[in-house]
């Protein structure tokens, strides 16, 4: 993770500086003190390259310099103005331009470690959700290379006009510092391979966290066996890995005894389909089925590390869907912690099995004010969304149009998805109380209904997160792979509701 510090600047270009991002905030940027004074130093080579390459400081443009002056070794204009149909929220528009100033930075091959960053007066505001940006930008998983690649600079220092005090600056970088640091732990875990995240070792990294205030509970499978979780002990059977429920517990409210919010995660390390098994091409994807559960525990380590005003309630049911002597049988039916029996026809619809469990029990036993699940659950949802929603059911509107909300903010985005009683027949079972599929027309919404099954009249949202836990192409803030869905998303619902 990359390391920030910031400063205030009177006057520009600070001398050290051989590695330069300037932020350039739409139409008037040239008249900012900032530019003049490099174009100044650099004998008018900005207004002209500026010129000659139609930069307009429009998000997502970028003009680098390599070697414009002597102490200069590189220097990038990045735009940070909206464009004419601008789609992003501001905080989007101003943190992609972090992330666009770093990989401007790591393109070249340059090997600075230390590089600065210059805001114009105009985004003064802006400097920790920038840095916010870059570090979310700079996020690398090469745990596994044996040959580093080269990463871009390891410390960035901002230089801002000084228009926020000292004060409110920090404040607000320490929370952004905190959800950072979530979100990319988030994305270490779900880039991990199945081999070395299963069950119990996602359990250690869990207890390994000691943030203070984040208590966790673990109910191992002689814990479950006696609770009754026979859903999510099913998926269980055929692997060798233990599997665990994790509950971490956050008191941040003034009453202590006020009804938590609870988030609750699909953790399958491994979905091989069990006996209902995958195709191969792609299966290697299925590392990632732990995506719910990887944000549910970065939310809940962002809302203790910046101390927020809620309590909170992360439950995550940790298990790999294996293919074994042992493993559960399509046609088996067994009993859900709720008591109500499930046949289970296909192995590979396992996401809602081991939700089935979790969010009875949680519901019975933190009496939340309100549920949101988070689960890689259906490919029906990425064939209908893509990788640019995630699809939200829910059986509360209020709830539904709060975490929208959330999406629209953080961008993270939701796309309301249908749910009703047609859908919900089909779930019907000649032999138990209901079957966990029900045919492909619609699977996404059924998945929803098997999991309204268990909720009972909690309000209640499941995030459909298939799509957009991992992502295929970078965009300026999430580089090739995990992007951490759903932390920000949370963290950004929780910090509406405190205010
Ligand atoms: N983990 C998968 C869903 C998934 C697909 C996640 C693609 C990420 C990317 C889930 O357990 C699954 O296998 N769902 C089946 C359900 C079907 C058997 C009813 C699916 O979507 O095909
Ligand atoms: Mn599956
Ligand atoms: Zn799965």
């Amino acid at each position: 993770m990359i390391s920030v510090d910031f400063r205030t600047y009177s006057s520009v270009p600070p001398e050290t500086a051989h590695s330069v991002v300037l932020f350039c905030d739409g139409a008037g940027f040239a008249r900012d003190a900032a530019f003049q004074s490099f174009d100044r130093t650099l004998q008018g080579r900005l207004a002209k390259a500026v010129k000659a390459q139609e930069f307009k400081g429009e998000t997502g443009q970028t003009l680098s310099l390599l070697s414009p002056g002597e102490t200069i070794l590189q220097l990038h204009l990045i735009g940070v103005g909206p464009k004419e149909k601008n789609v992003l929220s501001d905080r989007e528009r101003f943190q992609q331009a972090g992330g666009y100033g770093f990989q401007a930075l790591k393109k070249t091959k340059l090997k600075e470690k230390k590089a600065v960053f210059i805001l114009p007066e105009a985004l003064g505001d802006e400097a920790a959700l920038i840095a916010f940006g870059a570090r979310l930008g700079a996020y690398e998983f090469s745990l596994y290379r044996s040959e580093k690649k080269e990463a871009g600079p390891a410390h960035l220092t901002i230089f801002h006009p000084g228009k926020k005090s000292d004060q409110a600056l920090s404040a607000q970088w320490k929370e952004l510092d905190a959800l950072s640091e979530s979100v990319l732990m988030t994305r270490d875990l779900v880039s991990e391979p199945a081999n070395v995240l299963y069950p119990e070792s996602f359990r250690a990294r869990i207890e390994a966290l000691q943030i203070p205030g984040l208590e966790t509970d673990v109910l191992d499978r002689a814990a479950m066996t006696s609770l009754g979780f026979g859903a999510l002990l099913g998926v269980a059977q055929g692997s060798a890995k233990p599997p665990f429920t994790i509950i971490l517990r956050y008191q941040g409210a003034t009453d202590r005894e006020a009804a938590p919010i609870a988030f609750i995660g699909k953790g399958v390390t491994f979905d091989s389909g069990g006996i209902s098994i995958k195709p191969a091409a792609g299966m290697e994807e299925m590392k990632t089925d732990m995506g719910g559960a990887a944000a549910v525990v970065g939310a809940m380590s962002a809302l203790a590390r910046r101390k927020a005003r809620v309590n909170a309630i992360g439950v995550v049911g940790l298990v790999e869907n294996m293919v074994s002597g042992d493993a559960q049988r399509p046609g088996d039916v067994v009993r859900s912690y709720s008591g109500q029996t499930i046949e289970v026809q296909n192995t590979d619809a396992e996401g809602r099995l081991v939700l089935a469990d979790l969010l009875a029990y949680t519901r019975d036993t933190y009496k939340p004010c309100l549920m949101v699940n988070l689960a890689t659950l259906t490919g029906a949802i990425v064939v209908a969304l893509g990788h640019e929603y995630a699809g939200l059911f829910s059986n509360d509107a209020a709830l539904s149009q709060e975490l929208e909300q959330a999406g629209r903010v953080t961008g993270e985005s939701l796309w309301p998805m249908p749910m009703g009683e047609a859908y919900n027949r089909r779930l019907d079972s000649d032999i138990a109380d209901m079957k966990n599929i029900g045919g492909r027309p619609g699977s996404s919404s059924l998945a929803a209904e098997f999991l309204k099954r268990f909720v009972g009249d909690t309000p209640w949202a499941h995030l459909d997160i298939a799509g957009t836990a991992w992502c295929d192409k970078g965009t300026a803030c999430i580089p090739k792979g995990a992007s951490g869905f759903g932390v920000q998303l949370l963290n950004q619902f929780v910090a509406e509701r405190e205010n």
